[in-house]
């Protein structure tokens, strides 16, 4: 039995909850998977789909997969991507990727034609917990709006409005904004979108609109947030000053995916590191230490306290 099947038999039951519901998800698998669609998004971006075998739990929404490339390939390791859309087509899941294509893998990968194969391993990591109560607020920078065009679509699903604040640099840079813009349409969600330059939307930056829209929203509200660190941490400081509460969807350099190769440490607060020592032997093998959390088990989605915002790089 090799490392991984060992891990994915050990791996503890992964709690990830939807819209409305709470439910467990169950241990991930590795499978062949086919690519469907591929094609160009805009801002560089690349839209992939991919359709797997019968018998792929459907992932949660802030849930990744590890995207293996067929042999041969120029890199050993998988890929880690966030799910950006699920859909069933003949009793199959559908998977949607909106991924820049950054170095060798994903620029391999951005190679592929439909009926090329790519292994799966998934699904991997805590979802957002859509399902607690209050005005959900998605807040997405770059390419963090793929797991958010997700969460709007499972809170459209189970008829949930939210409130989706997308920003960027410039409004050139404004990825996904048709998507956001359609798929919100649909549910009667609104679309608040912030440029630093001004040149659409609120001028200044996402978090500044953030500031401003939440007093004007249904308290309480609850931000489920992905984009670079630096935003990120900016939102989880305005939510902990604010006495909100805010998930956010963390990266990190990853090899396994698993938590067995301990490669994704992310730096634990003070009170996330009391609670792993009170867990003391009861905490599950494969995720993080007291001092450090595992990006590919504990998270990637944090909950703002459980991480140190001053040691996050
Ligand atoms: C949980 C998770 C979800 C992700 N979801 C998406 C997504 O939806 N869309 C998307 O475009 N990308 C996503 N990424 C990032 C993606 O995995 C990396 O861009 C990819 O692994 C780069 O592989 P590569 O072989 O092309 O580049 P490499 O040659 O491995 O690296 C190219 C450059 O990218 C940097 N890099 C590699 N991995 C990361 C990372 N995780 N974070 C920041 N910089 C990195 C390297 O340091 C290097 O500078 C996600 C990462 C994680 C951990
Ligand atoms: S990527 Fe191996 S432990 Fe997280």
């Amino acid at each position: 039995m090799s490392v991984l099947e060992r891990a994915s038999r050990s791996a503890p039951r992964r709690t990830g909850r939807t819209a409305g519901t709470s439910r467990t998800v169950r241990t991930w698998r590795q499978v062949a998977a086919r690519v469907r669609d591929q094609r160009r998004y805009g801002g560089g971006f690349l839209w992939l789909e991919l359709e797997l075998p019968a018998g792929f739990t459907a992932p949660a929404a802030g849930q990744f997969v590890q995207l293996l490339l067929d042999f041969p390939s120029p890199v050993l390791l998988p890929r880690p991507m966030s799910v950006a859309s699920v859909r069933k087509l003949a009793g199959r899941l559908v998977l949607g990727f909106l991924y820049g294509p950054v170095g060798a893998g994903t620029r391999a990968l951005a190679e592929l034609q439909p009926g090329a194969t790519v292994h799966v391993t998934g699904p991997l990591g805590r979802a957002y917990p859509l399902s607690e109560q209050g005005t959900p607020v998605l807040v997405a920078g770059g390419r963090g709006v793929a797991p958010l065009l997700f969460a709007a679509e499972t809170l459209a699903r189970s008829r949930r409005r939210c409130e989706f604040l997308l920003g960027a640099r410039t409004s050139r840079l404004l990825l996904g904004l048709a998507e956001a813009r359609a798929r919100l349409a649909r549910s009667g969600s609104r679309l608040h979108v912030a440029t630093d330059d001004g040149s659409r939307g609120f001028r200044g930056d996402v978090v500044r609109l953030l500031h401003h829209i939440a007093p004007t929203l249904a308290a309480p509200i609850v931000v489920h947030a992905c984009g670079p660190h630096g935003m990120l941490a900016a939102v989880a400081r305005w939510a902990l000053a604010s006495g909100v509460r805010a998930h956010l969807a963390m990266e990190s350099v990853m090899a396994c995916g698993t938590g067995v190769c301990r490669g994704c440490p992310l730096p634990r607060s003070a009170e996330a590191r009391e609670r792993v020592l009170a867990e003391g032997a009861g905490a599950a093998a494969l995720r993080g230490n007291p001092e450090w959390a595992m990006c590919c088990t504990d998270g990637p989605v944090f909950e703002a306290r459980e991480l140190d915002w001053e040691r996050v790089e």
